[in-house]
C-alpha cells in the first residue's frame, strides 16, 4: 500500500491507483483508505455477492450514466459493518443504483454510527444520480453502511457505494466486523421423561382413503396410548400409537388422545377432519436432495427412516421420508445404476437399479410408523435428467398409489407449454424435445395446466397423496397453487447453506402470508441444518449456530413445510436439538395454519408475528445485522394491549409479564422467538 506522510496541516495526497493516502490533522497523523480494499467477499447481502470496484453483476460501477472506477457493488439487503474503534475521522463517498438494472429497482442507503443514523439517502430509484456524503465520524466505534429494499422487495436492487473512503487516525485501519466464530449453544432443555403428546393437532383425510397417523409423544418408554371418541372405522394400536383404518363419510371428529408411562399420563385434543382437504398442517419430514442429490439409493432411504426413529425425531411429529430426484432411469448417464428401460410395455414407470423394490421400500418405511414421498416432473425429464411424467401422468399417479406413496413433489424443469401440442401425438419424442423453460408470467393458464393434470390424476387414487408443487414461484404460484390442488408450492429457487441464500429466501416471504392456510402453504424450500452437501460428499452446514436458530424459527413462523435436508444418520446434538423443540414446532403446526407477517422492519432488525389458535402470538425478533442489537416488539405493532406473559420458546422459559413492549438482545444473524399471551 502506498503512503505519503505530510507535515503540513490538513495536507492530503491521494493515489488514484493505490488504496490509501496519508495526511496529518493537527498533530495527529491520518491515513485514508478505499473501503473497496477490504475483503468484500465477507459482506452479507440477500442476493449475489459484493464486489470491489465492480457491480454485483460484475460490470463497471455506473450510476445514471456516470462511471466510477472505485467503490463496492452490492445488493439489497446488505450491510458493510465497519469496526473503527473510535479512530475514524471522516467517511465519504456516494451511493446509487447501478444502471445495469435498466431502470428497475429501488433502495434506501443508510449509514448508522454506534446505533444512530448519520446519513440516509431517502428512497432512490434506478437512474437517479448518485448522492454524495462526507461525514464526521470522530469517536464512533462502529459504522454500518446499509442498503435496504425501500419496502418493495429486493428485486433488481443492484446498489453501488462509490468513491467510498474512510480517514483514520494513529495508524489505525478500518476492519470489517464480520463476527467471531460462535459456539453451538444448545438452548433447549431435554424433553421430560413424563409423557407429552406432540405433532399435528388436526388431521385431514379423504373418505375411503387409508388412515395412517402415529401419535407422536416424548417421554420414557414403555408408553401406552389410548383415545376417546375415535370414530368407528379407526383403531389405535395401544403399543405403537398408530391409528389406522378408514372413514367412509365426510365429517369432523373430536378425539382425546392419551399417553401414559410409569411416570405419568397426559392427554391432548385431536381433530380428525374427513373431507376433501388433506395436509391441514405443514408436512414435517425429510427429503434426500440437500444431502444426497444424485447419489440417493434405496439403502439411504431406509437408513433415513431408521434414523428418524432411532434419533427420536419421530416422537416430535416428523413423518415423511421423501425420495427426491434420481430414483428413475437417467436420460444419458454412464452410471449403470441409473440405466435401464424407462417404462414397461404398459407405460408404467420403472425405477432405476438402485431402487429394485419400490413397494418393499414403501412398506419398510410404513412399518416404522412413517410415510414416504416420491418425486417427478411434469415434463419429459426431471431437473436432474431422469424420466419425468409428461404423457404418463395418470399411470404414474396410479403407480405411486400402488407402491404406497403418501407424498409427491412435482418439479417443473423440462416442461414447456409448447409440448402440449404434441400430447398424444405419435410424433412425440421426448428425447428430441426443445429444452426451453417457460419463464413464468405471460400466459398463466398455461402454467397451471401440468399441475392441474397431475392434481386430477392424484385425486382419482384410493390413497391420500400430499401434493407439493415445485416451480420456483413462477407466475406468482401462491395466487393459484391451492386452486390446482397444491398442499404447498415452492416460492423461490433452490436454497443453499449460506446466510445470504437462507435469509434472502426466508425474509422475502413477507407479503405471501395471505396465501397460506390449512391444506395449502407457501414453501420456501428445505432445511439446510446438519450435514448437507448435495451428495456424495457431505459437510457441516455453513450456517452459524445463530443463523440456524433463525432458519428454524423463521420456517416455523412461516408455516412452511419442514423437510430436513441433512443426513439423519449423522445428527449431532446441536442439530437434533434444533429439530426437536416441541414448543417451536408447535408454532409451525398450529391448527390455524397462519403464516407470520413481517410487522416491523428497522434497518437490519425485523419483527415477525403469527396468530396462534390459543389466542397467543408467536413472535420472532430477528437481527439480520452483523452485531448484537436490541430488538423491540411493541404491543401496538401486534394489535394487543395490557399485561402479557412472554415465553422464550427456544429456552422453554417464561420471561415474565410485560405491559407495553418486549425487548431482547439478539446476536448477529440471530433470533429470539417468543410466545406472547394475555396474562391470566
Ligand atoms: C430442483 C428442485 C430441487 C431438487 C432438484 C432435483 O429444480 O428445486 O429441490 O428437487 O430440482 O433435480
Amino acid at each position: 500500500m502506498k503512503r505519503v506522510i505530510c507535515v503540513l496541516l490538513f495536507c492530503v495526497f491521494c493515489f488514484s491507483a493505490g488504496h490509501t493516502c496519508a495526511a496529518s490533522e493537527g498533530t495527529a497523523q491520518t491515513e485514508t483508505f478505499w473501503l473497496s480494499s477490504l475483503d468484500v467477499s465477507r459482506i452479507e447481502q440477500s442476493w449475489g455477492q459484493a464486489r470491489a470496484n465492480r457491480s454485483v453483476d460484475n460490470r463497471p460501477l455506473t450510476i445514471a450514466g456516470q462511471r466510477f472506477p472505485n467503490g463496492i457493488g452490492t445488493h439489497a439487503n446488505s450491510e458493510i459493518p465497519l469496526l473503527l474503534d473510535g479512530k475514524g475521522v471522516e467517511l465519504s463517498g456516494g451511493a446509487g443504483l447501478d444502471d445495469e438494472t435498466s431502470g428497475r429497482g429501488s433502495v434506501v442507503f443508510q449509514i448508522i454510527a454506534d446505533g444512530r443514523e448519520i446519513w440516509n439517502s431517502g428512497p432512490m430509484r434506478s437512474r437517479d444520480a448518485a448522492k454524495f456524503f462526507s461525514l464526521d465520524i470522530r469517536g464512533y466505534k462502529t459504522v454500518d453502511l446499509l442498503v435496504l429494499d425501500a419496502g418493495d422487495g429486493i428485486d433488481y436492487d443492484h446498489a453501488d457505494w462509490v468513491n467510498l473512503k474512510v480517514t483514520m487516525l494513529d495508524n489505525a485501519r478500518p476492519k470489517l466486523d464480520v463476527g467471531p466464530v460462535e459456539d453451538a449453544v444448545i438452548l433447549t432443555p431435554k424433553p421430560a421423561p413424563t409423557p407429552r403428546i406432540n405433532g399435528a393437532k388436526i388431521f385431514g383425510v379423504r373418505p375411503g382413503s387409508p388412515f395412517f397417523f402415529r401419535i407422536a409423544a416424548t417421554g420414557d418408554r414403555p408408553m401406552t396410548f389410548s383415545a376417546d371418541g375415535l370414530p368407528s372405522g379407526l383403531r389405535l394400536d395401544s403399543q405403537t400409537g398408530l391409528i389406522t383404518g378408514q372413514l367412509e363419510k365426510a365429517g369432523e371428529h373430536k378425539v382425546t388422545l392419551r399417553a401414559e408411562n410409569a411416570l405419568g399420563k397426559t392427554e391432548r385434543e385431536f381433530r380428525i377432519v374427513c373431507g376433501s382437504q388433506i395436509g391441514l398442517t405443514p408436512a414435517m419430514g425429510w427429503n434426500s436432495w440437500n444431502c444426497f442429490a444424485g447419489s440417493v439409493t434405496a439403502e439411504k432411504i431406509k437408513a433415513a427412516a431408521d434414523a428418524m426413529v432411532e434419533s427420536g425425531l419421530i416422537n416430535h411429529g416428523w413423518t415423511y421420508i421423501n425420495i427426491d430426484d434420481f430414483w428413475q432411469v437417467h436420460r444419458d448417464s454412464n452410471d449403470p445404476s441409473l440405466q435401464g428401460p424407462h417404462r414397461n410395455s404398459d407405460g408404467r414407470i420403472l425405477p432405476n437399479p438402485r431402487f429394485p423394490d419400490m413397494k418393499g421400500l414403501a412398506d419398510y418405511v410404513h412399518g416404522k410408523g412413517l410415510k414416504i414421498g416420491i418425486y417427478s416432473a411434469p415434463g419429459p425429464w426431471t431437473c436432474g435428467g431422469c424420466v419425468g411424467s409428461f404423457g404418463y401422468e395418470l399411470q404414474d399417479a396410479q403407480q405411486y398409489a400402488e407402491w404406497g406413496f403418501d407424498y409427491l413433489k412435482y418439479d417443473w424443469c423440462s416442461y414447456n407449454p409448447a409440448f402440449e401440442a404434441y400430447r398424444d401425438s405419435k410424433d412425440w419424442d421426448p428425447s428430441s424435445s426443445p429444452n426451453i423453460t417457460y419463464a413464468g408470467g405471460g400466459d398463466l393458464a398455461k402454467a397451471k395446466v401440468p399441475f392441474e393434470r397431475m392434481h386430477q390424476a392424484l385425486g382419482q387414487q384410493p390413497r391420500d397423496i400430499i401434493y407439493s408443487l415445485c416451480q420456483y414461484g413462477m407466475g406468482s404460484v401462491w395466487e393459484w397453487g391451492a386452486e390446482v390442488g397444491g398442499n404447498s408450492w415452492r416460492t423461490t429457487q433452490d436454497i443453499n447453506d449460506s446466510w445470504s441464500s437462507m435469509s434472502g429466501i426466508g425474509f422475502s416471504q413477507a407479503g405471501l402470508e395471505k396465501y397460506a392456510g390449512p391444506g395449502h402453504f407457501n414453501d420456501p424450500d428445505m432445511l439446510v441444518v446438519g450435514k448437507v452437501g448435495w451428495g456424495p460428499q457431505l459437510r457441516n452446514t455453513r450456517l452459524s449456530p445463530n443463523e440456524q436458530y433463525t432458519h428454524i424459527s423463521l420456517w416455523c413462523l412461516l408455516a412452511s413445510p419442514l423437510l430436513i435436508g441433512c443426513d439423519m444418520t449423522q445428527l449431532d446434538e446441536f442439530t437434533l436439538n434444533l429439530l426437536t423443540n416441541d414448543e417451536v414446532l408447535e408454532v409451525n403446526q398450529d391448527p390455524l395454519g397462519r403464516q407470520a407477517a413481517r410487522i416491523t422492519q428497522n434497518g437490519m432488525l425485523e419483527v415477525w408475528a403469527k396468530d396462534m389458535e390459543d389466542g397467543s402470538k408467536a413472535v420472532g425478533l430477528f437481527n439480520r445485522g452483523q452485531r448484537e442489537q436490541t430488538v423491540t416488539v411493541n404491543w401496538s405493532d401486534l394489535g394487543i394491549h395490557g399485561e402479557q406473559t412472554v415465553r422464550d420458546l427456544w429456552r422453554q422459559k417464561d420471561m415474565g409479564q410485560y405491559t407495553e413492549k418486549f425487548e431482547a438482545n439478539v446476536g448477529r444473524h440471530g433470533v429470539v422467538l417468543v410466545k406472547i399471551a394475555p396474562f391470566k
